[in-house]
C-alpha cells in the first residue's frame, strides 16, 4: 500500500476511522471522505498527528456531482486513485408499516445509490489506468433480516448485488469491486441503535457464535486485505466478517 491512494467515504469516526488508520499504518495516504466537517477534519488531522499521510476532502455521497468533482480533485492532485472504500452509512429503523418515507429515501440514497455514484465516478478513472479497487460496505443485515430494517436491509442487500455486477463488468479490465459484510460492531451507530431501544449489546452478543462483538480493527483487517495485492483473483465477492452470524440459525 505504500503511496497509494485510498479514498474511504464516512471515515470522519467509526468503522471508515480504523480502515483509514488500517492503510495509513501501511503506507498508503487516506484520503477522509466526509460529510460531516468537524469529524472529517478532526479524524484527518489525528491520524496526521500520529505520523501518517492524510486530507480531509468534504462529501455528500448523496450527491453524484460531488463524488466526480472529487475524484477529478484527487486525480488532478495525486495523478492517481488506488483504492475507494463506500462506507458511508446511516441507520433509520422503524416498523414497516409506520416507517416515514424519509427513512426509506435517505438509506437507499446514502448507502446504495451514494455507493453507485462514487463507484461510477472513480470506476471511470479506474478502467482508464486500467487498475484499481472499490470496497463497498456491506452487512449481514443485507443477507438475513430483521424487523424494522426493511430500508437498511434492502439498501445493504443492493450493495452486495451491486459488488457482483460491477465486480462482473470490470473484471477484465484491472478493476477489482469487492464487499466486507461485518455483523456488529461498537460505534456511534450501532449505541445509537441500542439507545433506541433497537436491541441491546447483550442480545447482538448471543445471537454472535463467538459470543462477542467484532472490533473495528478486525473489519479493517479484511478490507485490506481485499483491497491489496494479495486478495488479486478475488472480484465480485462480499466477504463475511461476522463471527460466525450468517451461519448460525438456533437462537
Ligand atoms: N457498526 C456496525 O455494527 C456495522 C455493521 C455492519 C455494517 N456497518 C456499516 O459500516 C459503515 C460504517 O458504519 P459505522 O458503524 O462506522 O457508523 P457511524 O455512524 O459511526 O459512521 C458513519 C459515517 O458515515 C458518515 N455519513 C453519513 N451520511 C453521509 C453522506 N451522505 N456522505 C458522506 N458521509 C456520510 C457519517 O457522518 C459518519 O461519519 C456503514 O455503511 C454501516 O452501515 C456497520
Amino acid at each position: 500500500m505504500e503511496n497509494r491512494i485510498v479514498v474511504i467515504t464516512g471515515a470522519g469516526q467509526g468503522l471508515g476511522l480504523a480502515f483509514a488508520r488500517r492503510f495509513a499504518q501501511a503506507g498508503a495516504h487516506v484520503v477522509i471522505a466526509e460529510l460531516n466537517p468537524d469529524t472529517g477534519r478532526h479524524a484527518a488531522e489525528s491520524l496526521r498527528a500520529e505520523g501518517f499521510s492524510a486530507q480531509f476532502e468534504p462529501l455528500d455521497v448523496r450527491n453524484p456531482q460531488q463524488s466526480a468533482a472529487l475524484v477529478d480533485r484527487l486525480a488532478v492532485q495525486h495523478g492517481h486513485i488506488d483504492v475507494w472504500v463506500n462506507n458511508a452509512g446511516i441507520s433509520r429503523l422503524a416498523p414497516a408499516e409506520q416507517m416515514p418515507l424519509s427513512y426509506w429515501d435517505d438509506s437507499i440514497a446514502v448507502m446504495l445509490s451514494g455507493a453507485f455514484y462514487c463507484a461510477q465516478a472513480v470506476g471511470r478513472h479506474m478502467l482508464a489506468r486500467g487498475a484499481g479497487v472499490i470496497v463497498n460496505i456491506a452487512s449481514v443485515t443485507g443477507m438475513a433480516h430483521h424487523h424494522d430494517r426493511a430500508a437498511y436491509s434492502v439498501a445493504k442487500a443492493g450493495v452486495i448485488a451491486l459488488t457482483e455486477a460491477l465486480g462482473i463488468e470490470w473484471a477484465g479490465r484491472g478493476v477489482r469491486v469487492v464487499g466486507v459484510a461485518p455483523a456488529v460492531v461498537l460505534t456511534e451507530m450501532v449505541r445509537a441503535t441500542v439507545a433506541e431501544g433497537q436491541g441491546t449489546l447483550d442480545v447482538f452478543e448471543r445471537r454472535t457464535p463467538m459470543r462477542r462483538l467484532g472490533t473495528p480493527e478486525e473489519i479493517a483487517e479484511a478490507v485490506f486485505f481485499l483491497a491489496s495485492d494479495d486478495a488479486s483473483y478475488i472480484t465480485a465477492e462480499t466477504m463475511r466478517v461476522d463471527g460466525g452470524w450468517i451461519a448460525y440459525q438456533l437462537f
